[in-house]
């Protein structure tokens, strides 16, 4: 096959990876690959950079979506023509339950469609649900790793600020649809919002691909608007380790 368009990836360069885990940060990735023994870099094109590597022996890949939807879309497509089949999303996020600190880790049952990419997808009735293996593995990564964690409904917004009811903003303008959504969602028992997650767990739905999800919370959108700029790396290595774990599992009960 040619290398995707994007991602700049083609199935021999991932040597019999299945499984991609899929932080969105690009500088996340190598911090990421660490983790792998035999790690080495493969492809950087624009917010994707991929790295491939072992988990316990397995081939996995690493490679970053960028922030929301629409290069999320992408990565997953290129991905999937490449052989991925299981797809593990690392991100961050801001709480909205009073009870969810900073520090924690959120492991996404299914996502509130508050974003476009998904629909041209599946239309907005289809949920946006994790796959039960890879969460149970996440949940069981997490009670190993020691981390408070928290499993349920993640809000994913198109936008950061107004989409997630920000205000302290250049226009500081939320449109009536969004005013009180912190509390609607909480109301509802959302846990978090972050950007990318519905995107995923739909596509790879209706592709019959499987994913889960993996966030470090950063802020605590009942106190703050801000994100807790001191708890940034930990709570990212803290999910990192979760969704290596959670990999190791996975593919130990591979054929
Ligand atoms: N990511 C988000 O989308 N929102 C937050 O508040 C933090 C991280």
């Amino acid at each position: 096959m040619q290398p995707t368009p994007h991602l700049l990836l083609d199935e021999t360069m991932l040597r019999g990876a299945t499984l991609a885990l899929i932080p969105g940060d690009p500088g996340r990735v190598p911090r990421m690959a660490k983790h792998l023994t035999e790690a080495c870099p493969l492809k950087s094109s624009r917010e994707y950079l991929s790295y491939w590597g072992l988990v316990s022996g397995h081939p996995v890949i690493i490679c970053s979506t960028g922030i929301g939807g629409p290069s999320t879309a992408i990565a997953i497509e290129e991905l999937a023509q490449c052989g991925v089949r299981t797809f593990i999303r690392v991100g961050t996020t801001g709480a909205i339950q009073p009870t969810i600190r900073v520090g924690d880790v959120i492991v996404t049952q299914a996502a509130v469609r508050l974003e476009g990419t998904s629909s041209h997808f599946a239309p907005l009735e289809f949920p946006a649900v994790a796959d039960h293996d890879v969460t149970s593995a996440l949940i069981q990564a997490a009670i190993a790793s020691r981390a408070t964690h928290h499993v349920g409904i993640t809000v994913t917004s198109d936008t950061f600020y107004p989409g997630q009811e920000r205000y302290d903003t250049f226009s500081g303008r939320v449109l009536p649809r969004f005013q009180g959504s912190i509390e609607q969602w909480r109301s509802l028992g959302a846990l978090n919002f972050e950007m990318e997650a519905a995107t995923v767990l739909t596509m790879t739905r209706v592709f019959g691909l499987r994913a889960g999800c993996v966030l470090g919370v950063i802020a605590n959108r009942t106190q703050s608007e801000a994100i807790d700029g001191g708890a940034v790396e930990t709570t990212e290595e803290l999910a990192i380790r979760v969704a290596i774990g959670a990999a190791s599992r996975l593919l130990a009960e591979q054929p």
